[in-house]
């Protein structure tokens, strides 16, 4: 379900908000693989009640309203272990932290927190002829970025489509691919002759070594290509590039989200955290060098260094067992990467709607049980097909999606990173297909962060295209750095 975002949850909630009927819940919402779903647990608290205490209202998504009451309390009792209210947020603030601290350590931990090697930001004198690739999602592109004083002058980009056969093959044949891609880039733009840096956005969890080496920690998303352990990616990718006559060379080895903090700090300096929120999701910022155990180069001078901190990954050692659910552990089961990036199947657009497809079969097979009212059971599912339904089972279907979506916003993990920067003020540039088409999630997202981190001012900056700008500018950035150690 790549476009699982727009026709799951955040179309749910866009096309419901306000109307009742089943007409909006259309656009090939999946109700496959039904089976295997259990029950849920309700894990401490209902209904607004946690321990006997009453959960911080603040944190939930707005109530349930049905002229049925009971059937309105049960569905709430049974989607409780999904709402997480403050105390437990802030236990995963807490956990989150101590993995951040181990991982910084490299002592075992669920965050990789990775050096990137970029040490410094955009500061508008950034020049030069580009290339850049952007791969992680279904599509690849290339593209040729041009940039005079720190501005962009120039952009072309092409789209290629990575068939399932590339992304679930030998990797071999899928950097193969990238390279044929790059000549029939340069081929139309008449410019297989001339000599190209290129800046490798590859988003996914690398091991890196310098600014331009790395080694795929684990592939993430809809990839999972053979024969990569252990291969150092940029070099792969340069190898398939020469055997095909082309003068290009990869100048940095980067992922979307570091990529999207340079590409915002080129908008606002103030800039310190780059968010990807959308098939998958993760975060960087810039950490204190010398807080940085992981160096394989001279780094003195350096004062701040990105840190990737790969968040996905966040709870696969079963630190954040006490939020899983029944549905999280049904979505886990049926996915490409099976008890593999936990946190990233709370918040991820891939995973998203997968997430509101289990809730909803789990709700719908307790009607069933209750009253043998298999025909309403079957009519809720079908309406998010895009069959009837009665305004009641809308709402319910509105309501579970504004809990998934609730739940996603408050697990971003921005508050902590607040905390571990402490800066006076810091703008968190944000991209990726969630944050860009989810109605509400950057309200969401603005709203919990400031509760969880209430010292610590901050605002969201909507940074476009880290992939391919923030390639541009890092590779640039690079030059800048090689220039002055010559
Ligand atoms: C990858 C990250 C990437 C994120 C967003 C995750 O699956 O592990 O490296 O930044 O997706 O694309």
């Amino acid at each position: 379900m790549s476009t699982a975002i727009q026709n799951g949850v955040g179309l749910l909630e866009t096309r419901l908000n306000g109307c009742a009927h089943a007409h909006g819940l259309q656009n090939g919402y999946d109700i496959g693989h039904t089976d295997g779903c259990t029950n849920g647990h309700i894990n401490g608290y209902q209904n607004g009640v946690e321990n006997g205490h009453r959960v911080d209202d603040q944190f939930l998504p707005p109530p349930l309203q049905l002229d049925d009451k009971t059937r309105a309390q049960k569905i709430t009792t049974r989607l409780s272990d999904m709402m997480l209210g403050g105390a437990e947020l802030r236990r995963v603030g807490a956990v989150f932290e101590r993995e951040l601290e181990r991982g910084l350590q490299e002592e075992p931990s669920s965050l990789q927190m990775e050096n990137t090697y970029i040490p410094e930001l955009p500061d508008g004198t950034e020049e030069g002829l580009f290339l850049a690739l952007d791969l992680g999602g279904t599509n690849f592109r290339v593209l040729l970025l041009e940039l005079r004083g720190g501005q962009l002058v120039r952009e072309d980009v092409k789209q290629y489509h990575i068939s399932d056969a590339l992304r679930l093959g030998p990797g071999e044949d899928l950097f193969n691919f990238l390279a044929d891609c790059v000549l029939d880039f340069v081929q139309s733009e008449g410019m297989e002759k001339e000599s190209l840096s290129l800046g490798f956005t590859f988003s996914f969890p690398m091991r890196q070594h310098s600014i331009l080496s790395g080694e795929l920690t684990t592939w993430t998303k809809s990839f999972k290509c053979g024969g990569m352990e252990g291969v150092d990616v940029a070099a792969l990718l340069q190898r398939c590039l020469h055997q095909r006559g082309l003068d290009v060379t990869v100048r940095v080895l980067l992922n979307d989200t570091t990529g999207t903090l340079v590409a915002g700090a080129h908008i606002d300096p103030a800039v310190g955290i780059g968010v990807i929120l959308g098939t998958g999701s993760n975060g960087c910022y810039m950490e204190r060098a010398d807080r940085v155990r992981h160096w394989e180069a001279a780094h003195a001078r350096v004062h701040d260094v990105c840190v990737d901190v790969e968040w996905g990954a966040f709870g696969d050692n079963g630190c954040l067992d006490f939020i899983r659910t029944d549905v999280d552990r049904e979505v886990d089961a049926n996915s490409l990467l099976v008890a593999s990036f936990t946190f990233e199947k709370y918040i991820g657009g891939k995973y998203l709607g997968e997430v509101l497809r289990a809730s909803l079969a789990a709700l719908a097979r307790d009607r069933e049980s209750e009253r043998g009212e298999y025909a309403v059971t079957l009519r809720t599912l079908e309406g998010a097909c895009g069959a009837r339904l009665t305004e009641a089972d809308a709402r319910v279907a509105q309501h579970v999606a504004a809990v998934v979506s609730n739940r996603a916003a408050q697990l971003v993990s921005v508050s902590a990173l607040l905390r571990r920067m402490s800066r006076p003020y810091v703008v968190v540039a944000v991209d990726g297909s969630v944050y860009k088409r989810h109605p509400r999630i950057k309200s969401l997202m603005q709203r919990y962060i400031a509760l969880l981190a209430p010292e610590h001012p901050f605002s969201l900056l909507p940074a476009e295209d880290g992939s391919g700008k923030g390639s541009a500018l890092t590779a640039a950035i690079a030059a800048r750095m090689a220039s002055r150690s010559d």
